[in-house]
């Protein structure tokens, strides 16, 4: 396990699609743990490959929506497709490649999501609130989307720091 480097917006890679993974091999499953090692030590809610360099259909995504005396835990998603939708809300969203940035991005409050697991099984899983916009957040990154091109505003630094104060 290791960290990886997080590529940031001025890396032409982020702006590229990913492609399908067809391998559930042991390289895959490194290329999982070092992003989960990454995701951890970086405090995000989500990683998805393309932002470690590697252009392929993983993404990973925290889930923040557990009971208090529960321990987040990641979903590993490979190959994802958001299968249903409901809801909107306008909301903050940063993301590792963009850092000390927010902005607004209008998102779903709920999605579903099918996707394989890292031995290639598929399964679905649902996700609300944090969890929906970070499904979202993550999988645009397979596409070559950054939330910067797709955000109401940013958020200013006085609006930054009162977010801060909030949490
Ligand atoms: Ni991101």
């Amino acid at each position: 396990m290791a960290i990886r480097n997080v590529l940031t917006k001025e890396e032409a890679a982020l702006y590229k699609k990913s492609r399908i993974i067809t391998k559930f091999d042991d390289r895959l499953h490194q290329l999982l743990d070092d992003m989960a090692d990454t995701l951890i030590e970086s405090n995000g809610v989500g990683l998805a490959a393309p932002q470690v360099g590697i252009l392929r259909r993983a993404v990973l995504v925290l889930e923040t929506n557990v009971a208090e005396d529960e321990d987040e835990y990641i979903i590993e998603l490979i190959n994802p497709e958001i299968i249903e939708t409901a809801g909107e809300e306008e909301g903050p969203e940063g993301c590792l490649s963009v850092p000390g940035e927010y902005g607004l991005v209008v998102r779903p409050t709920y999605v579903k999501v099918r996707a394989q697991d890292r031995f290639g099984e598929w399964f679905e899983v649902e996700g609300e609130g944090l969890t929906a916009r970070a499904f979202c957040h993550e999988i645009d990154h397979l596409e070559g989307v950054l939330y910067i091109s797709k955000c109401t505003r940013m958020l200013s630094e006085d609006e930054i720091k009162t977010e801060d104060d909030e949490e």
